[in-house]
């Protein structure tokens, strides 16, 4: 284990297990039902998330990408969603989008992205997130998929930075 971390809060296995049960979710909502399903990554955090979930959907998958800021480094999530990255479309309005994060905190990062597709036109926005602090929740958020809810420690690791550390560990600390 890396000398920074306290401790493992979800292992590798979890999580391998937990992106099978969120695959199989997501397979069971949309197979044949769609005609472009979107999984909608969050840069940076949910790159491995992303890469993992997508290898197990079987419902044919599109990608893409946004990168969007809360303001202030380290442990601190601020007010306000600024959109860095975005994705442009033709058939926007036929996409069945799902929003992945790594994880949900005061939860006005997805309350804004998904304001914000569906003033752009999407069919459907839903949200899946790996980790969920439900205790620091500062706006309502209907989460559609979830992996696990946890209390509120600041974590890393699997996607998770603090100062852009941390990113590259296989389990969430
Ligand atoms: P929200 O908009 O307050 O829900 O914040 C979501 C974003 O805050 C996530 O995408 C993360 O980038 C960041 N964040 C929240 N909690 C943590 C944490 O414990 N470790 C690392 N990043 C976090
Ligand atoms: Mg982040």
């Amino acid at each position: 284990m890396n000398k920074d971390i306290l401790k493992v809060l979800v292992s590798e296995k979890e999580i391998d297990e937990v992106t099978t049960r969120l695959a199989a979710e997501i397979d069971r909502d949309y197979a044949g039902k769609s005609e472009h399903l979107v999984l909608l990554g969050i840069l940076k955090g949910s790159v491995p998330f992303l890469a993992d979930l997508m290898k197990k959907v079987k419902t044919n998958p599109e990608i893409e990408l946004m990168k969007v800021s809360s303001y202030g480094g380290g442990t601190k999530t601020s007010g306000s969603v600024k959109i860095i990255l975005d994705w442009q479309r033709d058939n926007i309005a036929e996409c069945d989008i799902i929003v992945i994060e790594d994880i949900i905190d005061s939860g006005r990062t997805l309350s804004y992205l998904c304001e914000y597709l569906r003033q752009k036109g999407a069919k459907s926005v839903r949200t899946c997130t790996l980790l969920d602090k439900p205790e620091r929740r500062r706006v309502p958020l209907h989460v559609d998929y979830f992996g696990f809810t946890i209390p509120d420690e600041f974590v890393v690791g699997y996607g998770l930075d603090y100062n852009e550390h941390y990113r590259n560990l296989p389990y969430v600390g």
